[in-house]
């Protein structure tokens, strides 16, 4: 998106019309359109609240009530962490202690505005100038939140204690890329990170291939009302768990339920027979690092596990 069609929304006139505008409604954003431009308002800026206003709108089941106090680009909402995941993410940081995290490509800032709500200070990263300026604005209650714009892998992490990278997988023309190598910011250069900040968390496509996992991740696929969103993997401190793949099932309202196997990430799944449910098998051991609950407990595959339900 043009930082252009940003800008003039960002200045009191343009905020204020925005939020001055009815509720969104297909019908009638012609009509509106032209009588705005009636009452002298600048062509551009009536054109750019109308485009917020329906992207607010669209916004309203990631962000709920948030939306109407936010602005967007339309692919940084599609690629925007719903705020109840968003949530979670951030509740792993905290609960590993971060105080500082660097989100590495924060697109238009959700994972960014959880890590600072739960109150830990956050360099926000991102080298699209349209999409920093919509971070710095929905940040913008957030003192915690700072937003830089730049290329994520060449800000100076001094301080920072936890990482968190979300980085992008799709090509400009909408289609979703599956190779790592594909994504951006490198997905090679935010692994390195953890030799120097061993707390760090990256949000991947859920197609993720097993033998893609390093060895000393949590990889935890995650999925919303039946839809599988995201896989995620968690390093160091931020996974108690230890080593092993595990899936968080979030029902529509919001409730959580963990199934997962402890032991090698990357070890191919076990494939059950067609007519048959897929074998379990005690024989993989969970690292001492991994909750009583995991040792000796059955081993499944994080997609056909159905013997361990937890509620979070
Ligand atoms: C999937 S989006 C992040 C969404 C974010 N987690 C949220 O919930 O709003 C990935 C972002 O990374 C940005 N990006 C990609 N490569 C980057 C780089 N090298 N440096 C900074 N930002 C980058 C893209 O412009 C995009 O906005």
């Amino acid at each position: 998106m043009d930082p252009a069609s940003i800008r003039p929304l960002v200045d009191p006139a343009g905020w204020a019309l925005l939020t001055q505008l009815p509720p969104y409604d297909p019908e009638q954003a012609l009509a509106l359109g032209s009588a705005l431009r009636g009452t002298g308002l600048d062509a551009d800026l009536v054109a750019a609240a109308l485009t917020q206003s329906r992207l607010r709108a669209r916004a309203v089941g990631k962000f709920g009530d948030l939306a109407a106090d936010m602005l967007f680009t339309p692919d940084g909402l599609e690629q925007a962490t719903r705020l109840s995941v968003a949530a979670r993410h951030a509740h792993r940081f905290r609960t590993a202690g971060a105080t500082h995290v660097a989100d590495l490509g924060c697109g238009i800032g959700s994972d960014a505005m959880a890590l600072a709500g739960m109150g830990m200070q956050v360099l926000a990263v991102e080298r699209d100038e349209a999409t920093a300026m919509v971070a710095a604005v929905n940040l913008r209650q957030l003192p915690e939140a700072r937003v830089v714009t730049g290329d994520a892998l060449a800000v100076d992490l001094t301080g920072v204690d936890g990482v968190w990278a979300d980085p992008a997988r799709r090509t400009g023309a909408g289609r979703r890329l599956h190779a790592l190598a594909d994504y951006s910011p490198a997905v090679d250069r935010l692994l390195a990170l953890r030799e120097r900040i061993p707390s760090l968390g990256l949000k991947l496509g859920p197609g993720l291939a097993h033998a893609d996992i390093p060895g000393d991740a949590h990889a935890q696929w995650l999925s919303v009302a039946g839809d599988v969103l995201e896989a995620d993997l968690w390093f160091g401190p931020l996974a108690p768990e230890g080593p092993g793949r595990s899936a968080l099932v979030l029902d529509a309202a919001g409730t959580g339920h963990v199934l997962g196997e402890a032991g090698d990430p990357s070890a191919p799944v076990e494939q059950a027979e067609a007519g048959r449910s897929a074998r379990t098998s005690t024989s993989r051991t969970a690292p001492s690092s991994a909750p009583a609950s995991w040792r000796g407990s059955r081993a499944t595959s994080a997609a056909t596990c159905s013997t361990r339900a937890s509620r979070t």
